[in-house]
């Protein structure tokens, strides 16, 4: 740091200010938000923000419905954000940043997350993300974490990444496409499904909705769904309602509330 002219080189108070010190920014100065943002997208982006009291609670379904539009969180997508919810260019990175779902680069038109987490590593889910790396990779170099395969967006394109557990624990080891799911995986099931999605199919998921883009996902996901789709198909696997069942079969039921709640145990006194 460069002391201000006349200061004396020591640690003794001084009155002087110091030298204004300059910080690069967090992202790059405001320009026009891309014409990528058209009517609907405006008009969307009204709809969501009317539905809470605050707009900038508006800001994690907005990120969707960006991502829906370019297939990622892009600078001009955080910059719309800011614009549309009065927020800083630093509070919408910082929030891109720090959850998993909003990408930073151009996703494939398949986001596929294989779950690594203890259960499903240790029931294989490691293998198959090792095998799909290496099937997805090129010229010997495996595909890592977040990269794609194919220009993104393209028919047939693929995004991988690993991910923390994806609450199917009963099924594992499981991965998701566009956040639809494949349970009980091994690496040769998994190499066959992204196989189908590379060559432009979309093989049904083991439950849940019929597979589409991840893009018509996010758009979903920001609330613009058709969801008597998306109800389509069982959504949850006989093993996850296995207790249930067991508790219907042999018509176990809960025992009731009380009407008064149990008094609590008296705590020690505090010393
Ligand atoms: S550990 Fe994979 S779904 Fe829970």
């Amino acid at each position: 740091m460069t002391l201000p002219e006349g200061t004396p080189e020591t640690n003794s108070a001084t009155t002087a200010k110091p030298a204004e010190q300059v910080f690069e920014p967090v992202v790059a100065e405001p320009s026009p938000v891309s014409p990528t943002f058209d009517e609907l997208t405006r008009q969307r982006t009204k709809e969501i923000i009317a539905l809470y009291p605050e707009a900038r609670s508006a800001l994690l379904p907005l990120l969707h419905l960006v991502q829906s539009v370019e297939g990622y969180a892009s600078q001009d997508g955080i910059r719309f954000c800011a614009e549309a919810l009065d927020l800083s260019l630093a509070e919408v990175t910082a929030v891109v940043t720090f959850y998993t779902m909003y990408k930073r680069t151009p996703c494939g038109e398949h986001l596929v997350s294989v779950c690594t987490n203890t259960l499903c590593a240790a029931l294989g889910g490691d293998d198959i993300y090792t095998r799909l790396q290496q099937r997805l990779g090129t010229n010997g170099r495996p595909l890592g974490h977040e990269e794609t395969v194919g220009e993104p967006g393209s028919t047939g394109s693929i995004t991988l990444e690993h991910a923390e557990c994806l609450a199917a624990c009963d099924l594992a080891p499981v991965l998701q496409v566009n956040y639809e799911y494949y349970d009980n995986q091994s690496p040769d099931s998994a190499v066959e499904l992204v196989d189908a999605l590379r060559r432009g199919e979309r093989p049904n998921p083991t439950r849940g909705a019929p597979l589409t883009d991840l893009r018509t996902i996010e758009l979903e996901i920001a609330g613009f769904g058709d969801i008597a789709v998306r109800a389509q198909g069982p959504s949850s696997a006989p093993e996850s309602v296995r207790g249930a069942q067991l508790a219907a079969d042999r018509g176990w039921v809960a025992p009731a509330m009380p009407d008064e709640p149990p008094a609590m145990p008296a705590l020690p006194e505090k010393k």
